[in-house]
């Protein structure tokens, strides 16, 4: 499938999907607290997307049975929010996404709850600025791997591993558009990025090894090796030449 270039109009409503996306992640990060049951995320969502005439992206996706995807410590993604209660010292990963005027947003941050240990601490802060150096590096002209090795970059610098099994990807009339965007890999590989692109990045950082294993529930993917997991991610648009970020409130 070619890569869709999305015109003025159309970043324009990915725009607003982005801003609401990013308004209702917040919403959620603000209620975490010890005690909190997974389940209440995916109330508040379909709230609060109600509310707001959006649909949830990922409901009914192949079968996906949440609104959102929430991950503690050592799953790294895809958790089916259910009747856990988070516990003080946990890190949750919080992955939203929302269809509005038929363009998808998507975004996820991952949030320390209470006394995080040290490395859990820095993971997160790792994990942000990975994510951070691979939107500088999303630029008009340069190939798409230059984004994905400034994540890894950023992640081994500091002795972390970047999930291989699991990418960014290509977004707007559908969650998932070409091209795939590997957190990981060579900066002279892959496409050219160009005006009017829109990307979902979204680096998976453990403190151990990179490999995962998939649950028997058959979507929360977990670290192999039980090691602590994040997950940071955005929408954004080249626009100007550069990253325009799409899912800020
Ligand atoms: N942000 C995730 C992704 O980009 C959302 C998919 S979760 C699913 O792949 F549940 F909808 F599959
Ligand atoms: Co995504």
């Amino acid at each position: 499938m070619p890569i869709v270039l999305k015109s003025r109009d159309e970043i324009a409503i990915m725009r607003e999907a982005g801003r609401i996306n990013a308004e209702v992640l917040q919403m959620l990060v603000d209620c975490l607290r010890p005690g909190l049951v997974e389940k209440e995320l995916d109330e508040i969502v379909r709230k609060e997307f109600k509310k707001r005439s959006v649909i949830p992206a990922f409901l009914g996706y192949q079968g996906y049975p949440a609104t959102v995807c929430v991950s503690i410590n050592e799953e790294i993604v895809h958790g089916i929010p259910g009747d856990r209660e988070i516990v003080d010292g946990d890190i949750v990963s919080i992955d939203l996404g929302c269809v509005h005027k038929g363009f998808v947003a998507d975004s996820a941050v991952t949030v320390a709850v209470g006394n995080v240990s040290p490395e859990g601490r820095r993971l997160i802060e790792v994990t942000r600025e990975s994510l951070n150096r691979g939107i500088e590096a999303a630029r008009a002209g340069v190939r798409l791997g230059y984004i994905g090795a400034a994540i890894q970059a950023c992640a081994e610098s500091e002795g972390f591993s970047v999930v291989r099994e699991y990418v960014g990807h290509g977004v707007g009339r559908q969650m998932h558009e070409d091209p795939q965007v590997p957190n990981y890999g060579n900066p002279d590989s892959g496409p050219v990025l160009k005006e009017g692109m829109v990307i979902a990045i979204e680096p998976m950082v453990n403190v151990g090894d990179w490999r995962t294993e998939r649950d028997s529930d058959n979507w929360t993917v977990r670290t192999l090796d039980g090691s602590l997991s994040a997950h940071f991610e955005h929408t954004i648009a080249i626009r100007d030449g550069e990253a325009e970020v799409l899912t800020l409130p």
